[in-house]
C-alpha cells in the first residue's frame, strides 16, 4: 500500500464522524463548509436536494446521500456511521405554518421524532435544532401584566430554563411550527432524564447570511423569510413590505457567529450534554421597520448604479400570510449559559452582517440572471 493511501486510512479512522441531516439548507451548507475546512471531520450529509452544497460534494471527507429523512431504513444506515448527528431537516418558513400546517407538524415533530428514537436506540449523540419560536408570543402574550415598569421591558430576556412558553389559540395556526418544535424538545428532554439519550438542543434566533431561502419565481416558490423577501424587493426595485407596520423586533445573528457556536457544541460534548442553548445576538435587536431602512440605505450605498427608487409600505398580515397568522413581538436571547459553558459570544454587528448578506445575494442572483 502506498504511503499516501496509508495516511488517508489513518486520517479517516481518527476523524470524528458527523451526520448532518438537512445539510443542503442555509445553516447546513455553512456548517458543512466550516467543518470540511477544519479537515478534522468526516461528514455524512443527507438532504432531498444538493442545491446549496454543489461546491462541496466532491470533497473526499464528505459523503452526501440524497434521501428523505422519512425513509427510516436509509436514515438508520447513515446514523450507524455517525458519532454525532446534527438534525436540521425541517419546513421552517412562517408562510407555511398556517397554510400547510399538517406538513409542518409532520416535518417538525413526527419525522425528527423518529430520528431521535433511532439515535437513542443506536447510542448516537444528537444536536437538535429547535427554534426561538418556542418562546411563543413573548411580551404581549406572556408577561405584559407583570411589566409595569418600562425599564423591565428594556431588560426583557428569554432564558432557556426559566422563561414561559406561551402560544396563541389553536385557530392561530402560526403556532403549529413552534408547538411541534416544543413537543419534540419535551420528548428529547424526557429521553435525557431517563439516561436514554445524549443530546443538545439549539434554539436559534434569526440567523442571517448568504444562501438563505430563495427568490420567488427564480429558485423557489411562495414567500421566503424576511431577508430574502427584502432582497427580492431590492433586486427587482419593488417596495419592501412591512407586515402590520413592522413594529415587532428580532435579534439578528450572523451565520458566522452561529456556526462558531455550533462548532463549540460539537467539540465540547461534556459541557453541552443534555443542555438547551439560545444561540442569538442580543446586541442586534431591531424592529423590522429598522431592518428595512438599514437594507435600503446599505443597498443604495453599495450599488448606487442600480438606482433603487421604491419605498417601504405596510401590509396587513392577513393579506401577506393569510388567515391564522400571529407574530412574536419581541425576541431577545439570554445567552449567559452559552457564554458560561461554551465560552461563546457573538461578535458580528448588524451592519457587517447585512452588508455581507446583500453582497452575496447580488453576486449570486446577478450572475444567475446574467447567464
Ligand atoms: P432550510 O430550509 O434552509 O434548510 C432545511 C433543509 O432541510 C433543506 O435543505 C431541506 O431540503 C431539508 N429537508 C427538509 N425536509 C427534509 C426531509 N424530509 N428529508 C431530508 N431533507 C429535508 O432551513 P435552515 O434555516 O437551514 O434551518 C435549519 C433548522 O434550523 C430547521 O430545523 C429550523 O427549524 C431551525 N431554525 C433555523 C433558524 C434560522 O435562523 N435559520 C431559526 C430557528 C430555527
Ligand atoms: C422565523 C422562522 O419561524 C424560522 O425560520 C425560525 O424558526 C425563526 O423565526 C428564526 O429565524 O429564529 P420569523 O422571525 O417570524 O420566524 O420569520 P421572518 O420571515 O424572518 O420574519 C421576521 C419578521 O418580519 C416577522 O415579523 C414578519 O411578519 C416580518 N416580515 C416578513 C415583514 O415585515 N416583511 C416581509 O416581507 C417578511
Amino acid at each position: 500500500m502506498n504511503s499516501n493511501k496509508q495516511k488517508r486510512i489513518q486520517k479517516i479512522t481518527t476523524m470524528k464522524k458527523i451526520g448532518i441531516f438537512g445539510c443542503s439548507g442555509f445553516i447546513g451548507s455553512h456548517l458543512v463548509e466550516r467543518l470540511l475546512d477544519s479537515t478534522r471531520y468526516k461528514i455524512i450529509g443527507a438532504d432531498i436536494t444538493q442545491d446549496k452544497i454543489g461546491h462541496l460534494v466532491k470533497n473526499p471527507d464528505f459523503e452526501f446521500y440524497k434521501i428523505n429523512i422519512n425513509d427510516l431504513k436509509k436514515s438508520k444506515e447513515l446514523l450507524k456511521k455517525c458519532d454525532t448527528v446534527i438534525s436540521l431537516a425541517a419546513l421552517c418558513n412562517p408562510a407555511l405554518y398556517n397554510t400547510i400546517p399538517l406538513e409542518v407538524i409532520d416535518s417538525n415533530f413526527t419525522q425528527p421524532h423518529a430520528l431521535v428514537s433511532l439515535c437513542a436506540e443506536l447510542g448516537v449523540r444528537i444536536i437538535h435544532f429547535s427554534t426561538c419560536e418556542v418562546y411563543g408570543k413573548t411580551i404581549r402574550g406572556v408577561a405584559l401584566k407583570k411589566l409595569t415598569d418600562p425599564e423591565d421591558e428594556a431588560n426583557y430576556l428569554l432564558s432557556e430554563d426559566s422563561s414561559q412558553l406561551i402560544m396563541g389559540p389553536i385557530n392561530a395556526q402560526r403556532w403549529t411550527y413552534a408547538a411541534a418544535k416544543q413537543l419534540l424538545e419535551r420528548v428529547i428532554y424526557a429521553y435525557g432524564e431517563q439516561d436514554l439519550l445524549e443530546y443538545t438542543i439549539i434554539r436559534p434566533f434569526n440567523f442571517i447570511g448568504s444562501r438563505m431561502d430563495f427568490i420567488p419565481g427564480f429558485d423557489g416558490n411562495g414567500i421566503p423569510r424576511v431577508i430574502a423577501c427584502f432582497m427580492e424587493s431590492l433586486l427587482l426595485n419593488k417596495p419592501l413590505k412591512l407586515v402590520d407596520g413592522g413594529k415587532n423586533t428580532r435579534s439578528f445573528t450572523s451565520i458566522h457567529d452561529a456556526i462558531d457556536a455550533i462548532v463549540k457544541i460539537i467539540e465540547l460534548p461534556e459541557q453541552s450534554k443534555n443542555q438547551i442553548f439560545n444561540i442569538g445576538n442580543p446586541n442586534n435587536e431591531f424592529t423590522i421597520q429598522e431592518l428595512a431602512e438599514m437594507f435600503i440605505s446599505l443597498y443604495k450605498e453599495l450599488y448606487p448604479d442600480r438606482n433603487y427608487t421604491s419605498k417601504i409600505i405596510s401590509v396587513p398580515s392577513a393579506e401577506f400570510y393569510g388567515k391564522g397568522y400571529e407574530d412574536s413581538d419581541k425576541r431577545v436571547p439570554d445567552i449567559s449559559k452559552a457564554q458560561r459553558l461554551l465560552g461563546w459570544y457573538p461578535n458580528i454587528n448588524i451592519m457587517d452582517a447585512l452588508k455581507e448578506t446583500i453582497v452575496s445575494y447580488v453576486d449570486y442572483y446577478g450572475k444567475k440572471w446574467a447567464a
